[in-house]
């Protein structure tokens, strides 16, 4: 099936909800003169309308829906047209107990709050595909749907009996037979072997915790499932003659789901963003938030959209706190350096009861246009149509971060070797710091993909070996590529049985080493790293590290930098080898920031590797985006104070002021020739 192009503008807009107001036909005309003041250009509609598209079962109303869509489309405004399987009417629940979710202690949810359906259950699936079949034979052909928007944020699991026989059933598949699933779980273990499939309940407080075997494929179950379900949902739009692109949104960091599975099934990936912006540094938020956009658009390996964002404060974090000035400008920009091909909010218009009536939004509870946040709105969709020529634009990345959802599962699951905090997204998130401080673009990628447009390769705690990585990870190095592995590297394989003969299993010759022991640090404990000699690289004389240190047998590998303290100071704290044309680092112990920072300089110099941009002052943050042979590049500042900066003599600036530095909460946006190969 051929999907359609969007329009050459950047989709902007946000969340609407008239279904909420539509005793107020005053509120919805004057909505319409406010969006197009604002110069947005798209609403997402009917995320949560489905107690008023079909109030009782079977009854259906979809002219208010006619009239909203008909009349955004009479006024310019295009719409993603949401399936309302996310939040359930109440009567759908009382006839129909089985699609309430049962928790893991096997008790039964009443009624209530949203996303806590069963997705296994055949009801819900018939209703869900009952009222989905008839919002696409009403607005299929609408011209004013670009898009369906697929569910709201899938998320958690049911341990209903109908999930457990479907478990029981994903097991029977994967496994064939009962013996391989014991040797895959290790269930001799605690006596713990079964006779049979249908002996096996899903992991509980009340019954099986131990079995980590167990407890990664229910991971894997749940989103194989949810996966079924959004295939179902969008298979019934499909084969009602829906012609539009899907589009899934997904959340911060979220484990409950691996998102890269749902993400094969859609036509682009987008994501929620709310950043707790002003809670601590904004710098450190943002590159937070980055590696975030950086995860989503590596998912398709294309643009992403920003489907949610807060205009000023979410109302659900600890403390709300208002976007500065300037703000909300600067982190629409950031989403779009970072290859997002919209800009929206949650909420158009504030809610007057319920759970988010203090969430903030376009159009608040006072209702008019002169507001700080609907000015900055305004400014915002002003600047992005004249950015319009960035739209579908690559980001080119010479970098990557191995970051894998079942690595993570598999690693944070298990006991040991530090049950008070692995840290492994801090971890994950000191490389990707340090890769885009040095000016590089950076995809954030799982070990399924491919390794061979990059140049290096973060792989921090790469804790289980799947999908043939270590031949990946070999393959690259060969050919020259620059591996930075860390410790708790290559420890299980994919049923998480741990590997015999050594780790980081299968790749103890290209890094000429093999791991032997691992100690965790108790809150506070420290140790250092100190330079080896003139080992060549121009590190600092002492660099601090914490929580895990790896212990290291060498063969063949060169010592850089050693343990300053313990019965194990002097052991090899940071080490490389020469494998192929490549060279494989290992970081044996969880360091400090500014070692990520001084090792990537290091090596980014040494391999020639042009940066996006040289020299970048700290509180900036540098992204590039390229079309055939013309890169923008995104200079933002998220600290409140102007930052003085060179901008290249070849800049030419597309947009924001620049008069030697770049004011506080502020971007400029400038063109260059690319110096990148062409893809
Ligand atoms: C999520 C949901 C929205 C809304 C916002 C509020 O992202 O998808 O429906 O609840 O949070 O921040
Ligand atoms: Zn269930």
């Amino acid at each position: 099936m051929s999907v359609p192009k969007l329009c050459q503008q950047f989709i902007y807009g946000g969340d609407y909800n008239p279904e909420q107001w539509l005793d107020r036909p005053d509120i919805l005309e004057q909505d319409i003169v406010l969006l197009k003041k604002a110069h947005i250009n798209t609403v997402t509609l009917g995320v949560f309308s489905w107690s008023v598209l079909e109030p009782q079962e079977g009854v259906f109303r979809f002219e208010w829906l006619h009239k909203i869509i008909d009349r955004l489309y009479q006024n310019g405004i295009r719409v993603i047209l949401a399936t309302p399987s996310g939040s359930r009417p109440r009567w759908l629940a009382e006839k129909y107990p089985e699609v309430l979710r049962v928790r893991e202690d096997r008790v039964r949810y009443l009624y209530g709050e949203r996303h806590n359906h069963c997705y296994t259950s055949p009801v819900y699936r018939e209703k869900v595909a009952v009222i989905n079949r008839k919002l696409a034979e009403n607005f299929k052909d609408h011209p004013a749907v670009m898009m369906w928007h697929i569910s709201n944020e899938y998320r958690d699991e049911c341990h209903c009996p109908l999930c457990q026989q479907a478990f029981r059933k994903w097991l029977k598949n994967r496994y064939q037979n009962i013996d391989e699933l014991n040797h895959a779980w290790w269930t001799t273990f605690w006596s713990h072997t079964y006779q049979s499939f249908d002996q096996i309940e899903s992991p509980s407080s009340i019954g099986e915790k131990g079995l980590h075997g167990l407890t990664l494929d229910w991971k894997r179950f749940v989103t194989a499932q949810t996966t079924d379900f959004m295939c179902h949902e969008i298979r019934v739009l499909r084969e009602a003659g829906v012609q539009q692109p899907t589009v899934v949104n997904f959340m911060n960091d979220y484990t409950g789901l691996d998102y890269y599975k749902l993400a094969e099934h859609v036509d682009y990936v987008s994501w929620d963003s709310y950043p707790t912006w002003h809670h601590k540094s904004d710098v450190l938020t943002a590159f937070d938030t980055g590696m975030q956009h950086d995860l989503m658009r590596s998912m398709k390996q294309k643009p992403f959209l920003l489907m949610e964002s807060s205009p000023s404060s979410p109302n659900w974090q600890n403390i709300s706190k208002v976007k500065k000035p300037g703000m909300l400008m600067n982190a629409a920009l950031h989403a779009v350096a970072h290859g997002s091909d919209s800009v929206q909010f949650f909420q158009i218009r504030q809610s007057r009861g319920g759970f988010e009536k203090f969430h903030s939004a376009v159009i608040d509870h006072y209702g008019g246009e002169d507001t700080r946040i609907f000015k900055e709105v305004t400014e915002t969709g002003v600047v992005l149509e004249t950015l319009a020529e960035i739209k579908g634009s690559q980001v080119n990345a010479a970098a990557a971060v191995i970051y894998d959802m079942e690595s993570r599962w598999a690693m944070e699951s298990a006991k040991g070797p530090r049950n008070e905090g692995l840290f492994y997204h801090e971890a994950a998130l000191k490389s990707y710091q340090a890769l885009r401080k040095n000016g590089l673009n950076v995809d954030v990628i799982n070990m399924e993909q491919s390794l061979e447009k990059y140049r290096i390769i973060a792989a921090p705690m790469l804790y289980m070996f799947r999908a043939g990585i270590e031949e990946k990870l070999r393959g690259f190095v060969q050919q020259g590529g620059i591996l930075v592995m860390t410790y708790w590297s290559g420890i299980v394989n994919e049923t998480d049985l741990c590997h015999i003969g050594g780790t980081p299993h299968g790749l103890t010759d290209v890094l000429g080493l093999r791991s032997e022991e691992i100690d965790g640090l108790c809150k506070g404990e420290t140790n250092h790293f100190l330079p080896l000699g003139k080992n060549g690289l121009f590190m600092k004389d002492r660099y601090e590290c914490s929580h895990l240190c790896d212990l290291v047998h060498l063969d063949g590998a060169k010592p850089l930098m050693t343990y300053a303290e313990n019965f194990y100071k002097g052991y090899p704290a940071l080490t490389v080898n020469n494998y192929g044309s490549g060279l494989a680092y290992y970081v044996c112990a969880d360091a400090e920031m500014d070692f990520y920072l001084d090792l990537y300089r290091n090596i980014i110099a040494e391999q020639n590797i042009p940066p996006v941009m040289d020299s970048i002052p700290e509180g900036i943050e540098i992204s590039s985006r390229t079309i055939k042979n013309t890169e923008y590049v995104f200079v933002q500042n998220f600290t409140e104070e102007p930052i003085c900066i060179r901008l290249p003599n070849e800049a030419e600036i597309l947009f924001g002021c620049y008069d030697g530095a770049i004011q506080g909460y502020s971007s400029v946006i400038y063109r260059k020739k690319t110096q990148l190969p062409q893809k």
